[in-house]
């Protein structure tokens, strides 16, 4: 049984593909071994649904089909029967499909009959299975947390629900189970997780969805080598099981700072060398002006070595600088390696002895090319960390088929936000600082380190966590830098915070990104390819065609009024 993939009349013979989620089989309809069966073959057309009934054989010599699976049999019908008929399929169900996404998304369950993404979806569900199983035997346990619940701040808007009961009251739709799940370490559940949907409303990108997937973990009595080895074991056990691919153990760990210096960004992707250097010292005291006045009012001068790419056009290094624009960069200063020596458009401003310097501690060899930016640092190391990513591109580095993790940890504790003037939790307010930072509280706020990680896999953030407060007094200090009143305090988290005074024990966690997971596992490149009924950039359905106007009655009934222009 399956769906009429193909119907080719030759005459005498009608050839019809038969599809089903397994693969497709070709079957020959020949009015000498069943005229019913041919008929109903006569009418059977794309998408159709049929019932066969025949002898598999092998195909005669030379008609082999070696494309596909089954392309060296074919079944002899003898029955046949039209389960349903269908309409003109909106496009053809074909791997490579011209249809716009938007077409795609409306008639989402044709787009699903595809095989990429009924090979997602399956790998999927196998990964959810791999993450049961290793958990189950680790002492785990899935426990289902509210989804009509109040705010967990995770640094998104909330998705808000009416209640119909409590007329002006709001439920919101967790943007992760963090509170729950703390609080079952204090119901002494000891390890807990669960596969779980979090909502937040937030720009969306090509890996962001409005609804997504974590799997979410906790445990008691843990610090973070409580946590980090075995999650290596459990992303291992995935790969191994979902992709035949072992990823070597332990994970290499980076902190922050270092990830910065080297990389430029918090999500490195370590598949590829071209570490950002500092070249601060060698060039200080040049009249060069963008290096002088960088290094003056106290930023860096740092750059990185492409190599071979020496003979990029004055076009290129041109592209190149309009992308680093955009992160807020002015310039990029570009050197050539050339067996005479370094050439650069600047070479003027630079004596042969500092050009030589400069290339002595970028590793420049003939051939290569060296590229400056002088900045702030934040400002330098993104544009040379987004400038790296993007050469590597062109110079086709990122190699699919290599899966580089790495922890990223002792993340600042909070940063400053300078629109709002005050401190922000970096990850969320109940991640636990280094304990040798907390006097920093009092002193110097933004040196605090965060007890936190990240995972990184090849440049995507694929998981998040930390090891949380445990105690009274030290999450009263957080809220008081983060500006949050006792009182604000207790009507957002009082339940939380009442429940640090019932015998909390040391605990911490993680969150993995289950469609990020997958997104990496099949090689997807939108996130939407790897959700079966994924929203737009826009949070829209295409299909279901939520979210959508409801009637007056809806509304009066939870006492709510639109004001729309
Ligand atoms: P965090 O906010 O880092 O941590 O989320 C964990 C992981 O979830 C994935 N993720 C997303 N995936 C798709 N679409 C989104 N909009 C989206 N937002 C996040 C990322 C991310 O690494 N409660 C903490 C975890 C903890 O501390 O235990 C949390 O939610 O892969």
């Amino acid at each position: 049984m399956g769906w009429v993939h193909r119907r080719r009349d030759h005459g005498g013979l009608i050839f019809v593909d038969l599809r089903d989620r397994e693969g497709q089989v070709q079957v020959v309809f020949n009015p000498e071994r069943g005229q019913e069966a041919y008929e109903v073959a006569r009418r059977m057309r794309p998408e159709y649904v049929g019932a066969i009934r025949g002898r598999v054989a092998m195909r005669p010599p030379g008609t082999e089909n070696p494309a596909l699976d089954t392309g060296q049999v074919e079944v002899l019908a003898e029955e046949a029967r039209i389960l349903n008929e269908a309409r003109t399929p909106v496009f053809p169900i074909e791997e490579e499909t011209a249809a716009a996404e938007e077409v795609r998304l409306a008639y989402r369950y044709l787009d699903l009959r595809r095989p990429s993404l009924q090979q997602n979806l399956r790998l999927r569900h196998r990964v959810y299975q791999v993450i049961r199983s290793f958990l189950d035997r680790n002492g785990f346990i899935e426990i289902e947390t509210p989804v009509l619940t109040k705010s967990t701040p995770e640094g998104a808007r909330d998705f808000l629900v009416p209640s119909r009961l409590s007329p002006g009251h709001f439920y919101a739709l967790p943007q992760s189970p963090q509170l729950f799940k703390q609080l079952l370490m204090v119901a002494g559940f000891d390890s807990y997780f669960q596969i779980v949907k979090c909502y937040r409303d937030e720009d969306l990108r090509a890996d962001r969805q409005p609804e997504f997937t974590q799997i979410d973990i906790e445990m008691s009595f843990v610090d973070r080598e409580g946590v980090l080895p075995l999650m290596e074991e459990l992303i291992a056990e995935i790969f191994q099981a979902a992709k035949g691919v072992k990823l070597p153990r332990p994970f290499p760990r980076l902190t922050f700072t270092e990830s910065f210096d080297r990389y430029g960004l918090d999500n490195p992707d370590t598949r590829f060398e071209m570490d950002l250097t500092d070249l601060s010292e060698v060039v200080r005291g040049t009249e060069f002006r963008p290096f002088a006045d960088a290094l003056e009012s106290g930023g860096v001068v740092k750059g990185i070595n492409a190599h071979g790419c020496s003979d990029y056009s004055r076009k290129d290094i041109e592209e190149l600088t309009d992308y680093i624009k955009v992160f807020g960069a002015k310039g990029l200063v570009p050197f050539r390696v050339t067996p005479e020596g370094v050439s650069s458009p600047m070479a003027k401003f630079f004596s042969p002895v500092l050009l030589e310097a400069i290339r002595g501690v970028l590793q420049g060899s003939p051939g290569d090319l060296l590229l400056l930016v002088a900045d702030q640092p934040p400002v330098v190391a993104e544009a040379l960390g987004r400038l790296r990513l993007k050469l590597a591109e062109r110079l086709g580095l990122l190699d699919p088929h290599k899966f580089n993790p790495v922890w990223v940890t002792d993340f600042p504790l909070l940063e400053f936000d300078e629109k709002e003037g005050r401190w922000s939790a970096v990850h969320h307010p109940f991640t636990a600082p280094v304990g040798e930072d907390v006097p920093l509280f009092d002193t110097d706020p933004g040196r605090i380190r965060a007890q936190a990680y990240d995972l990184i896999i090849n440049g995507q953030e694929v998981g998040g966590g930390s090891i949380r407060i445990h105690r009274r007094e030290v999450q009263a200090k957080m809220f008081q830098v983060l500006g949050i009143g006792e009182e604000e305090a207790r009507a957002k988290f009082g339940f939380l915070l009442e429940a640090l005074e019932f015998g909390t024990p040391p605990h911490g966690g993680i969150a993995f990104g289950l469609d990020r997971l997958i997104m990496i596992l099949t090689g997807a490149e939108s996130i939407r390819d790897v959700i079966a009924f994924p929203k737009t950039q826009k949070g829209q359905c295409l299909m279901s065609k939520a979210p959508s106007p409801v009637d007056g009655a809806q509304l009066k009934e939870l006492r709510i009024k639109l004001d729309l222009p």
